[in-house]
């Protein structure tokens, strides 16, 4: 296979760039929904759909594109991503009704789920052990600045009439992009040494290490584990995998059950709260984007100075204590304005918390954790979690809000950051400063010990 030569940084930008995508795709709706509405003409059952057309296209994506990764190579369905990105851009931009609304954001959800399957494994797979979580990380980045221009683009585009098709169709700049920046991305080392073609991948990993030793090291450790055969769901299931299996479906359903999505997405309403007007309150809104992107800019540099499990404990401490302040504060908000500033501090700070450690660390654990042939499966796996826990949080999130009331509900969030802290404890691994065969090594060892009986004290 030809290898273009290349910076690492341009790797890392273009292999991270689907995390912007993600984030556009799902953030752009919360705003544009409103005009929409009026226009189409949609009822609420409709509106709900709209905006979940996204998370259910999501998770068929992550199913279907991920495992083919370990077959095809992570950089075509990579392209493949890319263009189902751009087909969905354009036409949701131009789409004439509800249904074809729908269909497309389905479409979009394919891509999303798919970016979500394949990138965390892909830039684990480039980046020397030491520089693993950092580059990793850089997805999330992706994902936190789609975000934001997606707040910025609903910002300047509300006045316009037909704004909305601007806000869906625009991208597919970021997609014509990720598409050309993908053509000349190398394929994953890992996967190139499984397809059997060592020279291709020595210079791949030639383009991140000028150390030759250090570069026929890693090959020769990447040549030990690629000899398996692609595995399936029997692999996946099985004994070697299944303290990875647990800790992915564990993060996964965490990361969504403490609440990031709803607490988000209710940000311009506490910020109302407090006494901002709407269109304050939106710039409220893109100033917690910037914030999201300035924090997960700080955890993309500590990712490998602080083990992984050390930054969910804290990261789950954190998000816990600052919703119970939020609740505490949403209840007196009544009584007058200091309630109302402590939800909105307390909101900033849980947001602080989980970009700095549960946003990027379950997509970075999950993208590193699984051997290396069912990597591909394994991510993809994780990623289906998420996005049906995403899936459940946003369906039960308003009948529960009309059951519970908003304090108490974000209460209910908080007890599920603290049972986070028991799983982390009891059932990860630590995966910081090991080569991706280190930590296949280490499985292995776990499985081949697991009938060795207990040693005697
Ligand atoms: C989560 C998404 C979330 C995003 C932004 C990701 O890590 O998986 O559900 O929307 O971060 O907060």
């Amino acid at each position: 296979m030809k290898v273009h030569k290349l910076s690492a940084g341009f790797i890392y930008f273009f292999g991270a760039l689907g995390g912007l995508l993600f984030g556009y795709d799902t953030g752009v709706i919360s705003g544009a929904i409103l005009f929409i509405s009026k226009q189409l003409t949609l009822t609420k059952w409709q509106e709900g759909w709209v905006v979940s057309a996204v998370l259910v296209g999501a998770i068929l994506g992550a199913a279907v594109i991920g495992p083919m990764s370990d077959r095809f190579g992570r950089k075509k369905l990579l392209l493949l991503s890319s263009i189902i990105f751009l087909v969905g851009a354009v036409w949701s931009g131009l789409a004439p009704d509800f249904a074809h609304l729908v269909a497309s954001r389905i479409v979009l959800g394919l891509a999303v789920g798919g970016a979500s399957s394949l990138i965390p494994t892909y830039l684990s797979e480039m980046a020397p052990a030491d520089k693993r979580g950092g580059v990793a990380s850089l997805f999330q980045m992706m994902i936190m600045t789609g975000i934001l221009v997606a707040y910025i683009s609903n910002y300047l585009l509300q006045d316009l009439t037909f704004g909305w098709r601007i806000m869906l169709a625009l991208a597919a700049l970021p997609a014509l992009a990720l598409f050309f920046g993908g053509l000349v991305l190398p394929e994953s080392p890992r996967y190139l040494v499984r397809r059997g073609d060592n020279e291709a991948a020595r210079e791949v990993l030639a383009m991140f290490s000028k150390d030759e030793k250090m570069v026929e090291a890693e090959l020769g450790d990447i040549e030990l584990q690629a000899a398996a055969k692609t595995g399936g769901l029997s692999d996946l299931f099985g004994p070697l995998s299944r303290p990875v299996l647990i800790m992915a479906m564990g993060l996964a359903i965490f990361q969504q059950t403490m609440g990031c999505n709803t607490v988000l997405y209710y940000a311009p309403t506490i910020f109302t709260d407090i006494g901002f007007g709407v269109s304050a309150a939106l710039m409220a809104h893109i100033g917690i984007g910037i914030f999201n992107v300035i924090v997960t800019w700080v955890a993309v540099m500590i990712m490998d100075k602080i083990d992984r499990k050390k930054m969910l404990i804290y990261g789950a401490w954190g998000m816990g204590i600052s919703l119970i302040l939020m609740s505490v504060g949403m209840q007196l908000s009544g009584t007058g304005k200091f309630g109302s500033y402590l939800a909105a501090i307390a909101l900033t700070i849980y947001i602080a918390f989980f970009s700095a450690t549960w946003g990027p660390v379950m997509w970075v654990m999950i993208g590193e954790s699984f051997p290396l042939n069912i990597r591909g499966l394994g991510n993809s796996f994780g990623a289906v979690v998420n996005w049906t826990a995403n899936t459940i949080v946003s369906l039960t999130f308003p009948p529960l809000l009309s059951a519970f009331g908003t304090g108490n509900l974000f209460y209910l969030y908080a007890v599920m950051c603290f049972i986070s802290i028991w799983f982390v404890h009891k059932f990860t691994i630590e995966t910081r400063g090991r080569s991706l065969e280190q930590i296949e090594a280490s499985l292995r060892h776990r499985k081949n010990h697991l009938n060795d009986a207990p040693v005697a004290n």
